[in-house]
């Protein structure tokens, strides 16, 4: 059954902004994005929103419906009471472009930061060989739709500002990871994950695995197996000895 739902929607750009009142259709079956397409159709044509694929598998739909990061895309309207007010704001830790659309420009600069894959030089492409559980714990990371709601979400950078340019978030900290335990990446990137992209601001809250809209395991598959393997390094009485001698 159709009702009117009622809606607030945040309006604005990067130098003011406010939570628009909206009183809207809502149909069964409908997801938040349907909705903020009627409102475009019907009484704000205006409204900017950034989405592509209205199947969760773009990631380009992201923002925050009642304080919450999640894809318009893939939230049921069924999951709220009738009576309850939606509200719909773009992703806090990004800046605002217009309305629900953020520049997240920020984890571009972060992926480019990070170096490829390493394979051994002797090895060609045809060779690679791999063992079927490392193949499945890149699978799982390689779920990533790039939704950056994990960076959204994550305090370290949702609630400090200044932290951004030490940090790369657990989007890329978890590609670090999986280069990391890449049975065929030749490159050691433990030193590099703790200095150069901020592996130790996470104190592991799991926010970010909670938001993930492909389930990915981020921190306890990721985050903390990365952690281990840092300190192992660092307590490694070799690694101590070589530090000692030769970084004087
Ligand atoms: Fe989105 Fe999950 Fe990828 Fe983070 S890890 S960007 S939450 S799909
Ligand atoms: Fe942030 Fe996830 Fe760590 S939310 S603090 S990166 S566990
Ligand atoms: Fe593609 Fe929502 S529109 S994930």
């Amino acid at each position: 059954m159709a009702y009117q739902g009622r809606f607030r929607v945040w309006r604005g750009d990067a130098g003011s902004g406010e939570l628009a009142d909206y009183t809207v259709e809502v149909n069964e079956g409908e997801v938040v994005l349907d909705v903020i397409h009627r409102l475009q159709a019907t009484q704000c044509p205006d409204l900017a929103v950034r989405w592509n694929c209205k199947a969760g598998k773009c990631g380009s739909c992201s923002a925050e419906i009642n304080g919450k990061p999640r894809l318009l895309c893939m939230t049921r309207m069924s999951v709220f009471t009738e009576d309850e007010v939606v509200t719909v704001t773009p992703m806090r830790t990004f800046p605002v472009v217009r309305d629900l659309v953020t520049d997240v420009s920020y984890n571009y600069v972060k992926a480019r930061e990070i170096p490829s894959f390493a394979p051994p030089p002797e090895l060609a492409p045809g060779e690679y060989r791999m063992k079927q559980e490392d193949v499945e714990r890149s699978q799982e990371f390689r779920k990533c739709i790039e939704c950056f709601l994990c960076q959204d979400t994550c305090h370290v950078i949702r609630d400090h500002e200044e932290n951004k340019e030490a940090f790369a978030g657990p989007r890329y900290l978890m590609r670090i990871a999986e280069l990391e335990m890449h049975p065929l990446d030749v490159a050691d990137r433990r030193n590099q994950a703790q200095t150069e992209h901020g592996l130790g601001y996470c104190n592991i809250t799991k926010c970010c695995s909670d938001v993930c809209p492909e389930n990915i395991h981020i921190t306890d598959n990721a985050l903390i197996p990365m952690k281990e393997r840092v300190v192992d390094r660092r307590y490694d009485p070799l690694v101590w000895l070589g530090n000692k001698l030769f970084r004087r």
